[in-house]
């Protein structure tokens, strides 16, 4: 897809379909007024008759405007301009690609990005323009049998600016958004794939195919032979009940010389049976968004290298599955980590603290500037936070802070949840340093907690995605969060936002 600015009026541009809005008063967008102008007064006629209307959710195609150069105008509805903010924008812009989707229409120019939104300018909302073109383009049909839909004809997105300046930061958050959706797609794919097919080799294979495609990267896929060599027997206990071999993945990418890198780390359970402690059997498919965290951070890295931002990122997944099985690991073993401490596996449906202690202490060898886990943890934070908001867990406030602000600047949330020494009375075993299971009380809370034990001396957070790496029910699919996010906090650290 091609991107390209525009200053000129909305009257004036040559397109396949000028977007503009009307906001629930009636009052029209900058460009609405525009193309009315030069139309004797088409769009406010059309509202006034009914045809238009300011409700969000709301759009009508006019073709035949005299007097304007566009094929079409797409109206859409923008809600009230008081509450015109980064939401209502996004549904707008969403609304308006919904509308296109499916037609012939190749090329558009959108005149929204005109429109004061509160908490914004031109770069973020060219950015969520085309990362909302992306998001409702975005199809999953890889296992689907049969004559594959044809591909979107859109081909083409102009993003009006007020000035020059404001187009100069319109094209940087237009690319940015399009390597983000790029990655967001990758990260929705990983997890849609049926756990048969996205196994722990196939997410290694996606890693080395990053890597041949950008340059920067270097990657490295150990097998469990290596993995039992560095002593990674916490790792190497969830996997043992599965015939699939698991791998060590670990992509660098140097785009700042001998700087630390900032390291990420990622949950990759192919499939979450829950192990010899098996989970109930209803809604059990869904455990094959289990390595959404993994996606995240591969996802991350791709958009990253592709960008080349001006910083190093390493990072690193801990793949396997969690199954059941002869050989698998008993609810009361008690296994030795790579940091030495031992473990009593209470329960092996915890099994994503056991494959992350292990990742996060192999880390240290890059010694991290900063260092984020991401995994679908557990239930627990659903319950505490729903399905809007990616909890972070740190002990450091200031990095808590820094990524709650990256949330809110890429509209892909999170809010903290504590991480403290009171939580480790529930971690306490009578036969090992360790317990992996903390109660029922502040799951997602003495999880963090546990992995702390592993992190001491590092600049580490935990994001716990359970809630926001994907949908159930009707709309069941990945999300591709938060790779909006961990995309966000690495362009402001390359310094790489206007
Ligand atoms: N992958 C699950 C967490 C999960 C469950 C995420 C449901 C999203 C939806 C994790 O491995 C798990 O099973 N956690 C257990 C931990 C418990 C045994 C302490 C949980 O949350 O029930
Ligand atoms: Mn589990
Ligand atoms: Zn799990």
């Amino acid at each position: 897809m091609e991107l390209i600015t525009t200053t000129s009026a909305a009257s004036r541009r040559s397109t396949a379909c000028v977007i503009v809005g009307v906001y629930a008063d009636g009052t029209l967008s900058a460009g609405a007024e525009n193309i009315d102008g030069a139309a004797q007064g088409a769009i406010s006629r059309l509202y006034k008759q009914g045809d238009v209307s300011g409700r969000p959710g709301s759009s009508l195609l006019l073709t035949e405007v005299t007097g304007i150069r566009a094929k079409r105008v797409l109206v859409v509805g923008l809600g009230k301009a008081s509450a015109f903010g980064v939401t209502s924008f996004r549904r707008a812009v969403s609304t308006a690609a919904n509308a296109v989707k499916g037609s012939k229409i190749s090329d558009v120019a959108s005149y929204l990005t005109l429109e004061p939104v509160t908490n914004s300018d031109a770069y973020y909302m060219a950015r969520y323009s085309v990362e909302a073109i992306g998001s409702v383009l975005y199809r999953f049909e890889a296992t689907k049998s049969g004559r594959k839909a044809s591909p979107h004809a859109l081909r083409k997105v102009c993003i009006a600016a007020n000035s020059r300046g404001d187009a100069k930061k319109a094209l940087l958050g237009a690319e940015h958004g399009q390597a983000i959706a790029a990655g967001v797609s990758l990260a929705k794919d990983l997890g849609n794939l049926p756990p048969n097919i996205c196994t722990p080799a196939y997410l290694a294979r996606t890693a080395q195919k990053i890597d041949r495609q950008n340059k920067g990267v270097k990657t490295k896929v150990l097998g469990e032979a290596e993995i039992k060599k560095l002593g990674m027997h916490s790792f190497l206990s969830v996997t043992s009940g599965t015939t699939l071999p698991a791998k060590l993945i670990v992509m660098q990418y140097k785009g700042a010389g001998r700087d630390n890198p900032i390291v990420l780390v990622g949950k990759g359970i192919t499939f979450d049976a829950g192990g010899i402690s098996l989970k109930p059997g209803a809604g059990m498919d869904e455990m094959k968004y289990d390595m959404c965290g993994a996606a995240s951070v591969i996802a991350t890295m791709s958009v990253v290298a592709s960008l080349k931002l001006p910083i190093n990122l390493t990072v690193v997944v801990p793949a396997c599955e969690n199954m059941p099985s002869g050989t698998a690991t008993r609810p009361g073993d008690i296994i030795t980590s790579m940091s030495g401490k031992t473990i009593e596996v209470l329960n092996t449906d915890a099994e994503g603290r056991l494959v992350l202690c292990d990742a996060l202490t192999y880390s240290r060898r890059f010694k991290p500037e900063v260092i984020i886990d991401v995994a679908t943890l557990t239930g627990a934070c659903v319950i505490a936070l729903g399905h809007h908001r990616t909890a972070v867990m740190s002990t450091n406030d200031e990095l808590t802070g820094e990524i709650t602000a990256a949330g809110i600047a890429a509209d892909d949330r999170a809010w903290p949840l504590p991480v403290g020494d009171e939580y480790e009375t529930q971690l306490k075993s009578n036969f090992a340093d360790l317990a992996n299971i903390g109660g029922r009380e502040g799951g997602a809370v003495t999880a963090a907690t546990f992995l702390s034990k592993f992190t001491t001396g590092l600049n580490w957070a935990h994001l716990d995605i359970a809630g926001t790496a994907w949908k159930s029910g009707g709309a069941k699919g990945g999300t591709g969060r938060p790779v909006p996010m961990l995309t966000e906090l690495i362009l402001r650290r390359s310094r790489a936002i206007p």
